[in-house]
């Protein structure tokens, strides 16, 4: 899935609501594991505002990150095909075995878990793409063999 695609999706999804910038900031950055400079220019383009303004908003409050935390990103797919076959227990799963929430990052810094919606791999669902890579018919210990290959 690009970027665009991503962000255009996300600020549909936030559209009408009034000083919506912040909860999109924050819904890309529980996607994508921060809010890096590729998405600063889409994210104006949709929302007809400048580049500066959004810049402006990322750099002043100290939630966000131009960079993913962890040394590994993880990005559980939670949209509709994936839900059906078992997303949120993987999510849930997840959530418990690193301790942390979507959108966080382990306190030793190796993990970053975000969320993501399709990745065009519905028929191998629960999917997730991991340091980049994608993997499908994930189940918790599934993944579990997939973090420990890809932190290892
Ligand atoms: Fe998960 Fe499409 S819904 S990959």
């Amino acid at each position: 899935v690009d970027a665009r695609e991503r962000v255009r999706a996300i600020v549909a999804a936030h559209q009408g609501e009034r000083g919506s910038l912040m909860p999109i900031l924050h819904a890309i950055q529980d996607e994508f594991g921060c809010v890096d400079q590729e998405v600063v220019p889409l994210l104006a383009d949709e929302l007809n505002i400048s580049r500066a303004e959004v810049h402006g908003v990322v750099s002043f409050y100290s939630d966000f990150r131009s960079e993913p935390a962890g040394r590994t990103g993880v990005r559980l797919c939670r949209a509709e095909a994936c839900q059906s076959v078992g997303a949120e227990r993987l999510v849930a799963h997840a959530e418990q075995v690193l301790g942390i929430k979507v959108g966080q990052t382990t306190p030793d810094g190796s993990i970053t878990l975000g969320q993501v919606f399709c990745l065009g791999n519905c028929a191998l669902g629960p999917a997730a793409q991991v340091n980049g890579r994608l993997y499908g018919r994930l189940d918790p210990s599934a993944l579990d063999a997939v973090l420990a290959r890809e932190t290892a």
